[in-house]
């Protein structure tokens, strides 16, 4: 069970303090917006020294690491450049979605442990192509969902995984924004050569954890899938008029699942739409059911109490769970997890074994939409 292994990563974290002093050579691949929390969380390892960096644009990786106070990080202009130069132990991952498996896969045949951002990639077929290097190497892979360390959403699944809901039959989740197509530090969140999906990918891959993580990710069957962009070529949803070119991916998607063990999953994602919240979690289970408050934008915990609906003695009881509050900064547990598993061979913190499920519902839904019909769910053997 996960939160068994969460609790197993807390014991270990604190044996790290009284490692040999031995530090992790750590790459980061990609010097954009989130690179600069993964800089942030490994200065606080005192057992990972930041060494390598690398982008794509020329300069940007060294100017990166000035603005953080890095000039000694050697820096270099793609992920193959720094890798082949390189003796790492691990790197992050941190480019834009369409180079996620190019960069991951690269850094695993060199033996290299991966912590890779979310979503784990844009198709079901590059996951495939990242668990057969993850296989093959035996490098630790992770993937960046750091809302796994939420209090609130370990709750979710405890909550689940004490069987006070009875067997879940059907799950309602999703989330998103009134008006939020995130293009704070450029559009590469809403091309279709960088992002390859819009929200469906990049918060949809969330709502999709939360729940999933909670039932025990059963495998996805089928999918009936929708998608559309009403929103992302209207200048006044944009930071700036001119992203309009620029848009290339879904601003909503919806979903109707199948998943093995008979749970239906109802799905939907906004980055903008006309409605306050498309809805809060529910799961529906034969003994219980358990509402998740949505936020109005997701930001990896609840909107307000969860509350579990049940019945007692023949009257129908509802008991709000108190709000549990966070001990430290779960981008930091994210990064510590994935050291810790390095260090003490543990088992990855966010496996692919578990995430590959989300990719393939994320790449049903872009499929069943293209298709305009329900398809049916193949994940290859790994
Ligand atoms: N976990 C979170 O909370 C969180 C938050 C924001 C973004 N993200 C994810 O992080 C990823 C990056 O997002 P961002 O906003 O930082 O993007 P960004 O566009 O700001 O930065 C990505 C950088 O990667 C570089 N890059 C791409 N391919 C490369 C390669 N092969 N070698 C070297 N550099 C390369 C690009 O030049 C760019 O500078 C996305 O997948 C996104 O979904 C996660």
């Amino acid at each position: 069970m996960a939160t068994s292994i969460l609790d197993a990563y807390q014991t270990k974290q604190e044996e790290a303090r009284e490692f040999d002093g031995r530090k992790l050579k750590v790459g980061i691949i990609g010097t954009g917006w989130i690179a600069e929390a993964h800089l942030k969380s490994y200065e606080k390892c005192p057992d990972v020294e930041i060494v390598a960096a690398a982008d794509l644009i020329e300069g940007k990786a060294e100017a990166f690491c000035k603005q953080y106070g890095h000039p000694e990080i050697r820096c270099y202009k793609s992920h193959k450049e720094m890798l082949d130069a390189e003796e790492l132990d691990a790197v992050s991952v941190c480019t834009y979605n369409s180079t996620h498996a190019e960069c991951s896969i690269y850094a695993m045949e060199k033996g290299v442990h991966v912590l890779l951002e979310k979503p784990m990639c844009i198709t079901l077929d590059e996951a495939v192509e990242i668990c057969r290097a993850e296989k093959k190497s035996g490098a630790v892979l992770s993937i960046g969902f750091q809302p796994r360390f939420d209090e609130n959403m370990k709750m979710v699944k405890k909550i689940v995984q004490s069987g006070e809901l009875g067997e879940v039959y059907y799950i309602q989740t999703g989330g998103g924004r009134r008006h939020g197509i995130p293009t704070p530090f450029g559009t590469s969140f809403i091309e279709k050569e960088t992002a390859g999906l819009g929200a469906l990918g990049d918060i949809g891959c969330y709502s999709l954890d939360m729940v999933l993580n909670a039932v025990g990710y059963p495998k996805p069957l089928t999918v009936t899938g929708y998608t559309s962009d009403f929103f992302g070529h209207r200048p006044e949803y944009l930071e700036k008029p001119e992203y309009v070119e620029k848009f290339g991916v879904d601003d909503f998607a919806a979903a109707f699942v199948r998943l093995e063990g008979g749970i239906i999953l109802d799905f939907r994602i906004a980055w903008a739409m006309h409605m306050n919240t498309p809805g809060d979690s529910l799961i529906f289970g034969k003994e219980a059911g358990l509402r998740i408050p949505s936020t109005d934008c997701w930001n990896g915990s609840i909107g307000g109490p969860l509350k579990v609906y049940h019945n007692v003695a023949g009257i129908c009881v509802d008991t709000a769970i108190p709000e549990a509050r966070n001990k430290g900064d779960n981008f930091d547990k994210k990064i510590r997890s994935f050291i810790d598993a390095i260090k003490f061979n543990l088992p990855s913190p966010v496996p692919s074994s578990q995430i590959i499920y989300n990719q393939a519902i994320i790449d049903g839904i872009a499929r069943s939409a293209r298709l305009g019909r329900e398809i049916s769910i193949e994940i290859p053997e790994i």
